[in-house]
């Protein structure tokens, strides 16, 4: 493997889920920060209900002030029709919907059952095909669920082949309470390879239990390619009481690039991110490898 796909998910995962939100400006900022650092997949905000995740308000405003840049795709999260619409009239080219391999998160992130979120999804995708706006898909709960523990594989690799089957071009897995270990991160992703390609595989970890480093190389290692990272190691899932932040961009970047694996990233320029981005959330980022690299001149 020589280089992989990187998807930084900040500016969503990251920040849906801090005490302190950020504003319209300081989340356009992060943004344009970390585009300046080599990332070309942004996950730019949500369209879901304002009343659920607060913190993502505005994620139009977000979207419209970037407006097109080239080579950069700005997914943005939809659970629904309306989060859709919303997304398409302010001219997303990408959206990502939500699904989970566990009934009872469903019922808590997005209110309805697993079958239920696949007919909400029917529409979207329909409009996604007919706006020529690509779906990326994701399946939470993989490895475990905060309300139901132990979360069957073959319930993964079921929602997993669905929203691959319904026209998404991506699938990621979902680590949401990041308690999977590096053999059953290996295990579950051939089991999802058997139904998808494997490019079409991608991997979210959070880093709860200190394993998403250990189970991100177990899975390059099966074939993986596109690998899920929040800058600083933002955030978490506001209805998954205890999940902490998604794997460290930076933290990732610097185990990949000294692997050989080229990610594109500059990493001073991702580590002086990640420290004014904590800074302004009243935090300091989760791996000290910030505080140091972003001292270095790029
Ligand atoms: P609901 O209450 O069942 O929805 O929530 P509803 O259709 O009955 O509508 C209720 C109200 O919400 C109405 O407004 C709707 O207009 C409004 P009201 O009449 O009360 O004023 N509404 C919306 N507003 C804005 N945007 C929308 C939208 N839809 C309805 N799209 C709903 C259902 C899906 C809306 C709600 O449960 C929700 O917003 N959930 C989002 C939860 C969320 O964002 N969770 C975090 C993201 S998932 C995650 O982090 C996991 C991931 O990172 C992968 C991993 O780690 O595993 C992706
Ligand atoms: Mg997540």
């Amino acid at each position: 493997m020589n280089s992989v796909r990187l998807v930084e998910v900040g500016p969503r995962d990251g920040l849906q889920n801090e005490a302190v939100p950020l504003g319209v400006a300081d989340r356009v900022r992060l943004i344009e920060g970390l585009i300046d650092a080599g990332l070309v997949v942004i996950e730019a905000g949500s369209f879901v209900s304002p009343k659920w995740v607060p913190q993502m308000a505005g994620s139009a405003d977000v979207l419209s002030a970037l407006g097109r840049r080239d080579g950069v795709r700005f997914p943005m999260l939809v659970p629904n029709m309306k989060g859709f619409e919303a997304a398409r009239d302010i001219g997303a080219e990408e959206i990502a919907i939500f699904a989970s391999a566990s009934e009872s998160f469903s019922r808590k992130n997005i209110n309805c059952s697993i079958d239920e979120s696949f007919e909400r999804f029917a529409p979207v995708l329909d409009g996604a095909r007919e706006a020529g706006i690509r779906v990326r898909g994701y399946v939470s709960c993989v490895m475990g669920c905060p309300y139901e523990g132990e979360v069957a594989r073959a319930a993964v690799v079921d929602v997993a082949r669905r929203l691959y089957d319904i026209g998404c071009y991506e699938v990621s897995l979902g680590d949401t309470i990041g308690v999977g270990t590096p053999n059953v991160a290996r295990a579950l992703v051939k089991a999802v390879a058997e139904e998808i390609p494997m490019a079409a595989i991608a991997l979210h970890e959070h880093n709860t239990y200190g394993q998403a480093l250990a189970n991100i190389l177990a899975c390059l290692e099966e074939g993986v390619t596109v690998f899920d990272a929040s800058v600083g190691g933002l955030g978490g899932c506001p209805y998954a009481k205890g999940a902490t932040g998604n794997v460290a961009t930076e933290e990732l970047v610097y185990m990949l690039e000294g692997m050989g694996v080229r990610t594109g990233v500059d990493l001073p320029k991702l580590c002086r991110v990640a420290v004014e981005t904590c800074g302004k959330l009243g935090r300091r980022p989760v791996s000290p490898i910030s505080t140091i690299l972003a001292e270095v001149p790029s």
